[in-house]
């Protein structure tokens, strides 16, 4: 069958009825993730952040109807249970997680240099607040018994190494492992995860990163880095992806790692 025999999904509401979380919704990739979701008719996109001010503008310049914020600190298991509870408490149920949040360190973190406080920082949010929010959506729907979906950010550098960032590139490696896990657990729930791997793109991330190089700087740097040329990577083509992963139309995918990276080649 060519088109979907779903009337609702046919009409492009990829998402109708749905309950999603997104952490790091505040800034770049989670934000225009919130911003693509809300367009495909949920029932409310939850964005959890620490940027207090910036998560509340974003949530009320896409509509109070549509998406909401909450203070959450992933790094704090605690914040994350009360999340997904104060989510399902005030929408019914979670349908869709996605785990987004993550940081670099301020140093350029090489073996030789590895400063462990920096790392140990990076570690708490990239890897173990990454497991926290799979560990509480997938409790929440395995009760509730929601056939939901879960997908997290990694990177291109979680299948290579670096010149530089040794805490981040492990910390992705971490998260294709927390997805290959939970994936085989949460199959016999009908639970799906899969993540999400970008290569380079400008995000307040990588500008505060790669200060003092301008926006446009950035863009070449990251496009030169890409077999693919006549286009460059946005935020967009990564909610776009996750868009695919949450929904119905990848309703057979799980354990995938979709990169997101117009053939990329090294760091
Ligand atoms: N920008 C890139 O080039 C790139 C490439 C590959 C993967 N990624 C990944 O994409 C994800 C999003 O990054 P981005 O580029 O949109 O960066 P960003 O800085 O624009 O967004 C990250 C968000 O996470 C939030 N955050 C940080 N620590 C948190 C915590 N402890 N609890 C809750 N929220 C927290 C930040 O406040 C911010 O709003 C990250 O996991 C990053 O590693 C980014």
């Amino acid at each position: 069958m060519a088109e979907s025999s779903n009337p609702i999904q046919s009409s492009g509401q990829k998402l109708a009825g749905k309950v999603a979380i997104i952490t790091g919704g505040a800034s770049g990739i989670g934000e225009e993730t919130a911003r693509v979701f809300a367009e495909h008719g949920p029932r409310m996109v939850v964005i959890a952040d620490i940027q207090d001010d910036l998560g509340n503008q974003v949530a009320a310049s896409i509509g109070s109807h549509r998406c909401s914020y909450v203070h959450c600190d992933v790094t704090d298991e605690e914040q994350v249970k009360n999340l997904v509870n104060s989510t399902v408490n005030a929408y019914g149920q979670l349908d869709i997680m996605f785990s987004n949040a993550g940081i670099l360190s301020p140093s350029d973190q090489t073996i030789l240099d590895l400063d462990f406080s920096e790392y140990d920082r990076l570690i708490a949010v990239n890897a173990r607040g990454m497991a926290a929010c799979v560990k509480h959506a997938a409790r929440s729907m395995v009760e509730r018994r929601v056939r939901g979906s879960i997908v997290c950010t990694t990177s291109v550098v979680a299948t290579q190494g670096s010149v530089a960032k040794t805490d981040y590139v492990m910390s992705k490696h971490a998260v294709k492992g927390l997805v290959r896990a939970a994936s085989v657990q949460l199959g016999a729930h009908g639970i799906r995860v899969n993540c999400v791997s970008p290569s380079g793109l400008v995000t307040p991330l990588t500008r505060a990163a790669l200060a003092p190089a301008e926006p446009r700087e950035l863009l070449e740097h990251f496009a030169g880095r890409c077999f693919l040329k006549g286009v460059v990577l946005t935020p967009k083509h990564v909610a776009d992806a996750v868009l695919f992963l949450a929904s119905a139309d990848s309703e057979f995918v799980t354990g995938l790692d979709l990169v997101v990276d117009g053939c990329f080649h090294g760091v």
